[in-house]
């Protein structure tokens, strides 16, 4: 019998590309940059199975063109990039990475706070580029983080890793989202607010919220306006959760302390963007999930979903087990 054919859309660690390529027919993308639209249909339209990152579109033209299609195996846990109704009213299976990246994210975002607060890049700037002269009285002052209130909007599996390492902190940790933690609550003394309360009280706001229409611009001028002029935003979630230009304007004006992304809106952030002109915008290039572990695992997770789904099981990380009786 003949291998199910796939389309890897870049090299992904060999934990999970060694199985991919041992069990199917598989052509990789070899390329640092996405496959190009075109060729992405292309290859779906011979493809029986997808093992896809998060720059790669798969919306209901792309199933359309691909008769074949079972399975769709995102490298990650968000999957903002996906249509799953579509894929569903078609029978195509979609899986993500759930809880491998979980505290790999957290530490990036604890991470981003840290240096924020302290200044890290600018200090490492500062000494490397010859002008620490002498020990200086009010140099290079910064927020204090243990005792801090950090505020965490969206406490699913990321946001309540965060608020588990600011208990180390002796922070007082504030939460907003729709649906309550007991964990958090019980466990780490978080409180729930809502949105103003979370934006007003917060030293630091950290963001873990998925991207939908609804959080779409959750942090915009309004809501930055709202904000305490110490106030440190993070951002490991999705870019467009943040209006970028209003952010600028806010980080400019100094009417917050600063930034710390780890996405953005556009990403990538090009190389002229404003936002890298501030001093207190730190950017990192979408590294959260990127130890050599974590990448690890979430290619074998990848490649365990894609297979069960080529096998005709439904795979361990469905998000759309409703298409599974219909493929
Ligand atoms: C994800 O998995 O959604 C991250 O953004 C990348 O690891």
């Amino acid at each position: 019998m003949s291998k199910p054919r796939v389309f890897v859309t870049r090299i992904i660690p060999d934990r999970g590309l060694r199985k991919v390529l041992e069990q199917t027919d598989a052509t990789v993308w070899e390329d640092e940059l996405p496959p190009p639209r075109s060729v992405l249909l292309e290859w779906a339209s011979q493809a029986d199975g997808l093992l896809t990152l998060l720059t790669d579109k798969i919306d209901a033209e792309l199933m359309d063109a691909a008769p074949k299609l079972k399975v769709v195996a995102n490298f990650a846990v968000g999957f903002d990039n996906f249509d799953v109704p579509a894929a569903t009213q078609r029978g195509i299976l979609m899986t993500n990475t759930p809880g491998v990246l979980t505290d790999t994210t957290a530490d990036l975002a604890f991470a981003l706070l840290m240096a924020c607060a302290r200044r890290i890049v600018e200090g490492r700037d500062y000494a490397r580029n010859g002008h620490w002269r002498t020990w200086g009285p009010m140099l290079l002052m910064g927020q204090d983080i243990h005792g801090a209130t950090l505020g965490i909007a969206g406490i699913g599996r990321i946001g309540l890793a965060m608020a588990r390492r600011a208990v180390g902190f002796g922070m007082r940790i504030l939460y907003h989202d729709a649906m309550r933690s007991e964990v958090a609550e019980k466990e780490l003394g978080a409180i729930r607010v809502n949105k103003e309360e979370l934006l007003t009280q917060s030293d630091f706001v950290s963001l873990h919220v998925p991207l939908t229409p609804e959080t779409r611009h959750y942090i915009d001028a309004a809501a930055l306006k709202m904000m305490k002029p110490n106030a440190i935003l993070i951002n490991t979630a999705r870019g467009p959760v943040v209006d970028t230009m209003a952010l600028y304007e806010a980080l400019k004006a100094r009417q917050i302390f600063a930034a710390g992304l780890d996405v953005t809106d556009p990403e990538p952030l090009p190389a002229d963007h404003p936002l890298y002109t501030l001093d207190n915008a730190l950017i990192v290039p979408h590294i959260a999930s990127a130890s050599f572990e974590t990448r690890s695992k979430m290619a074998e997770m990848a490649a365990d979903n894609l297979l069960a789904g080529l096998a005709g099981k439904l795979p361990p990380n469905c998000l759309n087990p409703e298409a599974f009786n219909k493929s």
